[in-house]
């Protein structure tokens, strides 16, 4: 089987050598410029093309991995050439968009799919050994089974996701992801304003946040919660909301928008039967979110 990347970033090049790494073929690279073609192919023993139609007519499998933004019009562009190979599987590898923007491959007879890693790629080298531990999802028409023999080969777990269902499961990764690092700049810049630098409040704040994690893989989250909220201390919570007003008081918001999301964790299961901390609790953060 050979595999070709359109798109010689962050991702199509650190998957393509974990892919090479476990055994698979390469055929090579196409991308915006020819340098990053060239380099990616260095990294993955594997050819650079200067012609699109070139790679697409050699591969069987294709993964487009540009922005987001182009995948579609570089698959059209391809597919208005005639230019994918018959029978190829044509994919991306975006969490956002589903594998229905390649139905012009669909219609050139090819199958498609999208798979997805669950991962932050931030550099190509740290990318290729975090791929190990890397959960994928896979979204695709009925030959996704050849996709997920891929990943069989790799050793990487996946779950199948419905195409409608993709934006859906996008919104789930971002908010983990994206919204943790918002997270701990909010709390990181509320110890600055008494004085602890951000580095030393990271640090300071670490086994924490590792010990939260701990708990929530052996407990689940709504046994995991700890704090205020979860104890159903409405003093704590009215001192932290007065404070907020005199000192910060453009941060009351958010802190109410979160403490009501907790709130219904804690219903779950530390507040349960609770009713009246519950409904005061539901007060505060109307209060603040007027
Ligand atoms: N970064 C992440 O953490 C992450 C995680 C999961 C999934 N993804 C997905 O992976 C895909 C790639 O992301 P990335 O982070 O690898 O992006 P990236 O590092 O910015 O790389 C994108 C590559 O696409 C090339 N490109 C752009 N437009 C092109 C076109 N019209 N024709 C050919 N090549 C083109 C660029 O080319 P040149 O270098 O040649 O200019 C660049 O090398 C995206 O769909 C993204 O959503 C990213």
């Amino acid at each position: 089987m050979k595999i070709g990347f359109i798109g010689a970033g962050k991702v199509g090049t650190s998957f393509g050598k974990y892919l090479v790494n476990n055994g698979f073929f390469v055929e090579g690279y196409y991308s915006r410029s020819y340098i990053s073609a060239e380099k990616a192919s260095n990294i993955t023993n594997s050819k650079a093309y200067r012609n699109i139609s070139e790679l697409t007519q050699k591969a069987d499998v294709i993964c487009i991995t540009t922005n987001d933004d182009s995948i579609k019009s570089v698959c059209d562009e391809i597919a208005i050439n005639d230019g994918f190979k018959k029978g190829s599987m044509v994919g991306h590898m975006s969490g956002a968009l589903s594998s229905v923007i390649l139905e012009s491959a669909k219609k050139q007879n090819c199958s498609i799919f999208s798979l997805h890693p669950l991962q932050a790629f931030a550099s190509i080298e740290k990318a290729v050994l975090d791929l190990e531990n890397t959960v994928f999802s896979i979204e695709g028409d009925e030959r996704i089974k050849e996709i997920t023999k891929i990943l069989d080969i790799c050793g990487n777990k996946y779950f199948i996701v419905d195409s409608k269902d993709k934006t859906l499961y996008h919104i789930a990764a971002c908010i983990v992801s994206n919204y943790t690092v918002t997270l701990m700049d909010f709390g990181l810049a509320i110890f600055e304003t008494i004085g602890i630098d951000k580095e030393k409040g990271f640090r300071a704040l670490l086994p924490l946040i590792n010990g939260s994690l701990e708990n929530i893989n052996k407990y689940g989250t709504a046994a995991a919660l700890t704090g205020p909220i979860a104890r159903g201390d409405i003093n704590t919570i009215t001192k932290h909301i007065e404070e907020i007003k005199v000192r910060s008081p453009d941060m009351l918001e958010n802190y109410c928008m979160l403490g009501k999301k907790t709130t219904e964790l804690a219903s779950k299961m530390k507040l349960e039967g609770r009713e009246d901390i519950i409904k005061k609790l539901n007060e505060k953060w109307k209060e603040g979110l007027r």
